[in-house]
């Protein structure tokens, strides 16, 4: 999504903390999973509505590294979820041209589960249109503490980059997110793409995510569009 030809205007990649499932069904005196349920029916649309709007990736948090203290039913309803819309919603991938990928540390997921990640990756690989990257069992931390494993088992022996760091990391080669939206009003990173958002936009919403609609989405892009982003520098 462009505004002019500057690059500091441009809007490639828009990630999102999608919070307030619980909240949601607690409102309504439903368990914390209805929530849930309702929130991937959000996800779906926003994917869908992002894909039209000719974004050209999103991130979206869907699990992260400290969400496993909850309780096991919780747990294992979410990645359950997880697995079952993957399995179901390569047809509306296909159809969208949209290619999905996953970050985070997946080797402690369900094999099974580890399985279909790999094949909806592979058969969404050659697709032009949305990247969609899936963030599950996510942590920032956890991320930047792999990457640093992997230079070392690299050998490197000479002065490190930044470049280095970010080939080691699960978004290299994807540009860092313009824009972050969190919703349900709160406002932190949740050990989200630490290393990714030095220079993000941040946008909160007080909408619980499965109320947050394209509307909602086109205020915050809307909002980034009216930022002045200086990096540093001086305008
Ligand atoms: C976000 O909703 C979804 C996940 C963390 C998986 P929450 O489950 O955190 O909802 P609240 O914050 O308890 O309302
Ligand atoms: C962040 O939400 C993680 C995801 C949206 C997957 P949380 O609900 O886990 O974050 P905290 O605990 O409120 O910081
Ligand atoms: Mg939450």
């Amino acid at each position: 999504m462009e505004n002019g030809g500057d690059q500091t205007r441009m809007c490639r990649h828009i990630a999102i903390i999608m919070d307030g499932n619980g909240r949601w069904a607690k409102e309504r005196g439903k368990i914390r999973s209805l929530g849930h349920k309702e929130g991937l029916k959000s996800t779906k649309r926003l994917i869908q509505h992002a894909s039209d709007r000719g974004l050209k990736f999103i991130t979206l948090y869907a699990f992260s590294t400290e969400n496993w203290k909850r309780s096991e039913e919780e747990v294992s309803y979410l990645m359950n979820l997880i697995h079952l819309h993957l399995r179901q919603e390569m047809k509306f991938y296909k159809k969208n041209r949209i290619r999905v990928r996953f970050i985070g540390d997946l080797s402690r997921l369900n094999p099974s589960l580890q399985e279909e990640m790999k094949s909806v990756e592979r058969d969404t690989a050659e697709f032009d249109g949305l990247t969609v990257l899936l963030a599950i069992n996510y942590g920032g931390r956890d991320e930047l503490r792999r990457a640093v494993q992997k230079m070392i088992d690299s050998g490197i022996s000479r002065p490190v980059t930044e470049a280095d760091i970010e080939s080691c990391l699960d978004t290299a080669g994807i540009p860092d997110p313009d824009l972050i939206i969190r919703t349900a009003g709160e406002q932190r990173l949740s050990n989200f793409l630490m290393w990714q958002s030095a220079y993000s936009e941040f946008w909160y919403s007080p909408k619980l995510w499965p109320d947050f609609g394209p509307e909602d989405f086109d205020e915050a892009v809307d909002a980034y569009f009216g930022r002045e982003r200086r990096f540093g520098g001086i305008k």
